[in-house]
């Protein structure tokens, strides 16, 4: 039965990952694969992340059933971390993910439960995996012009033409900081505008945030999703806990969902009904680790310092190579990579291009010229500039 299988696609940015390993080069630098990684190109664990399983190890009684929509102390921290206060606990239903990736599959099948013709309107580019699941949850979904290669910022004509087409009952997909894979952000008028017209079309946010401290700050990139939270009777936002806490492995990630008072229950319970039929119970290692570090002040305050360590050596990177890059081109043609915010960037360049740096310079990016800033080092940004200012 098994040989009528369609033949699964490589995921491009795996196959990256295997040809920077089989490249026997010294000279070579690897920014494709999306994780964050110090001078020394690990990735480590976070010294709060190691603390709390140590803590978890020691103390920890049980690990039996948690509920099935996860640990509500890990719902109401994560509540607390994205949300701030700008919406009211008895207005937020919710469910620990495995990982972020569940957890906007969670909201899209809670979607499809709710109202299964909602067409789900994705930026053009995007993290790829939002079409897949999408199509997954069995909805449909049209795109939306996101970026303007030219000035390296969104474009914002492109975009609400495109998002003009929208039906009420729709929904609009965005990334809540450090868009991926363009770093290219909305400001706070854009999100007052999205609130606008969501409310305006009966359309509904759903906001996808898996680098929360990554871009200005923990509560600077969720300015934002916190506004527009605010304002709106339903909205869902999904967090990952994957890069913030650097816990990738460990799968954790939150779906939370706005909605009237009344409608609280209902949605809990359709969501619990999801799981259900799916994972039963979500992972809860690498959930009660968040738990543990965001509700005690000393494991926080450490966590917070690092992640600041790890944002700042993100944002000084881009810098440096911004500068590297005005030298190299003789032009300011890459400025805009010291504006963006986030792990990612867009270089552009051809998929022959993009062969050529990685076969003749050993410059490793992902299709659509996306760069790693975090792969990058004080020593290899000399090299990456002469490289993409020979290719590109
Ligand atoms: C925009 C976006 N959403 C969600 C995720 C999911 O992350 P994870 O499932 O590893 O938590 C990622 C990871 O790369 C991402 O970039």
């Amino acid at each position: 039965m098994f040989k009528t299988l369609p033949a699964p696609v490589a995921d491009p940015i795996l196959k990256v990952m295997t040809m920077f390993r089989e490249d026997t080069r010294d000279a070579k630098v690897d920014l494709g694969l999306g994780v964050y990684k110090d001078p020394q190109g690990n990735t480590p664990v976070m010294r709060a992340v190691k603390a709390a399983e140590a803590r978890l190890v020691e103390q920890q009684a049980t690990k039996s059933y948690t509920t099935l929509s996860g640990d509500p102390a890990f719902r109401a921290a994560m509540a607390g971390l994205v949300l701030g206060d700008a919406v009211p606990a008895s207005r937020i239903a919710g469910s620990a993910s495995t990982g972020g990736t569940a957890g906007v599959r969670l909201g899209l099948d809670l979607i499809h439960a709710a109202n299964p013709n909602a067409a789900i309107w994705i930026s053009l580019p995007t993290w790829p995996n939002h079409f897949a699941l999408t199509k997954a949850a069995g909805l449909k979904y049209r795109t939306y012009r996101y970026y303007d290669p030219e000035t390296g910022a969104v474009d914002r004509e492109g975009m609400w033409e495109d998002l003009s087409a929208a039906e009420p009952g729709d929904v609009i997909l965005l990334h809540g900081c450090c868009h991926n894979p363009t770093g290219a952000d909305l400001n706070a008028e854009d999100w007052a505008n999205v609130a606008a017209f969501c409310k305006e079309k009966g359309v509904m946010p759903f906001i996808d945030t898996a680098y929360q401290g990554f871009g200005d700050g923990l509560d600077a990139d969720a300015a934002g999703l916190r506004a527009l939270a605010a304002q709106m009777e339903r909205m869902i936002v999904v967090s990952s806990a994957s890069k913030n806490f650097g816990l990738y492995r460990e799968r954790t990630g939150c779906c939370l969902v706005i909605c009237p008072e009344e409608e609280r229950a209902l949605v809990q319970g359709t969501l619990e009904r999801i799981n259900r039929e799916s994972i039963s119970f979500p992972p809860d290692h690498g959930a009660r680790v968040v738990t543990e570090i965001l509700t005690d002040p000393a494991l926080r305050a450490d966590w917070e310092a690092e992640l600041t360590e790890m944002r700042d050596r993100m944002n000084g990177l881009r810098r440096d190579l911004a500068r590297a890059l005005r030298d190299a081109c003789g032009s300011d043609r890459f400025g805009f990579l010291a504006d963006q915010r986030g792990m990612f960037s867009l270089l552009g360049g051809s998929e022959e291009q993009i062969t050529r740096l990685r076969e003749e310079h050993g410059v490793y990016i992902v299709g659509g010229g996306r760069l790693n800033m975090a792969g990058l080092t004080p020593e290899t940004i000399p090299m990456v500039a002469k490289a993409v200012a020979a290719v590109l």
